[in-house]
């Protein structure tokens, strides 16, 4: 509250808006409406002349950050282990704005040969998204830690936090010379809260929070950002595969399957009405990755429409 907001309403003066500051370009203030897809207005383009990479982008999730960053005119590599996904969408972008490279983010040698090929293309890499990750297995009963398995917890941790360390690794090396760079990492609000997923998941994306809060500090002196997004339930085909009886989880989430998830979701949810689709977290995306957040580091961005900070016990 300001001092205006007590004075009576025939006294009030609209106050006078502060020029935008002039180390942004002159358009940054301008329109960025977007169109919910993470399409931009015909004036404002977020990323332009940037260079990303975006793991996991072949597919759910991945795939809406990779659209949403070439709409805003950046150039991607897209970083998969998925080579029809990951060429699919080369063909469908363009092979002069998306390119697909094979990575297993688990291997750290992959993670070397992608960030290689990124800067001997392009010249340089601004924005690294590490969105590639593995839910590992969600029946009830083989969940439980009394029977904990071994290398189902090593294969999530792999994928889910030291594929992402390893990307950052990479990354930095590319970043700290030119003093500039933003990583973004897709984590979970399992990243926040215990009970969304099992066990292994859950540990590999608190992980994967707390290595974007220390690898912040440590950039931050080198002028890089670090921050990572935590989406609720997005019906990609990682969250409908796990919820499928018995079904063949290799195969496409059919329409009904998605609608059905979408329920789900919304009826979980606290803020009633929107449905969380992939395209919100793109432009969640896109707002870290941008210049539009260039003070926002070690954050957290929590898309869940209020699931993991409230619980209306009292009947609100
Ligand atoms: N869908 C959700 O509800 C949800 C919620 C919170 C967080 N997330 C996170 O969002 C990210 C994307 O999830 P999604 O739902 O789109 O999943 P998805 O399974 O639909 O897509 C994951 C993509 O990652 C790729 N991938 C898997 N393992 C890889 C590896 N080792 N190396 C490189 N690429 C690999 C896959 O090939 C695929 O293209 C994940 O990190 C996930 O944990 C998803």
């Amino acid at each position: 509250m300001t001092a205006v907001d007590f004075l009576p309403d025939d006294k009030q003066t609209t106050p006078a808006m502060p020029p935008p500051p002039s180390s942004l370009p002159d358009d940054a203030s301008a329109d960025s409406t977007i169109n919910g897809n993470g399409a931009p207005s015909a004036t404002h383009k977020r990323l332009e002349g940037k260079v990303a990479i975006v793991t996991g982008g072949a597919l759910g999730i991945g795939e809406a950050i990779v659209r949403a960053f070439v709409s805003h005119g950046a150039t991607v590599v897209v970083a998969d282990i998925d080579a029809t996904g990951g060429e699919a969408l080369e063909a469908a972008l363009g092979p002069e704005v998306c390119t697909y490279v094979h990575c297993d983010v688990s291997e750290g040698a992959d993670v070397e040969r992608a960030v290689g090929r990124t800067l001997e293309r392009h010249g340089r890499l601004d924005v690294l998204c590490n969105n590639a990750g593995v839910l590992g297995r969600q029946t009830r009963g083989a969940n439980s830690i009394a029977s904990l398995d071994v290398a189902e917890f090593d294969r999530v941790l792999r994928v889910n936090a030291l594929g992402a360390a390893l990307a950052m690794k990479h990354a930095a090396r590319a970043m700290v010379p030119r003093r500039a760079g933003s990583i973004v990492s897709v984590a979970s609000v399992a990243g926040v809260l215990g009970g969304l997923g099992p066990h292994a998941y859950t540990a590999s994306k608190h992980a994967l929070v707390g290595l974007t809060k220390n690898v912040a500090c440590e950039l931050g002196e080198h002028g890089i950002r670090v921050n990572c997004i935590s989406p609720f339930g997005v019906a990609t085909p990682m969250l409908v595969n796990a919820w499928r009886q018995g079904g063949d989880a290799s195969s496409a989430p059919s329409q009904d399957e998605v609608e059905k998830m979408e329920e789900m979701v919304r009826g979980l949810a606290t803020l009633k009405g929107p449905t969380l689709r992939a395209g919100d977290i793109a432009e969640a995306a896109l707002f870290l990755a941008s210049d539009e957040s260039r003070y926002v580091s070690g954050h957290n961005l929590v898309v869940d429409g209020g699931v993991t900070t409230s619980r209306n016990v009292i009947g609100l």
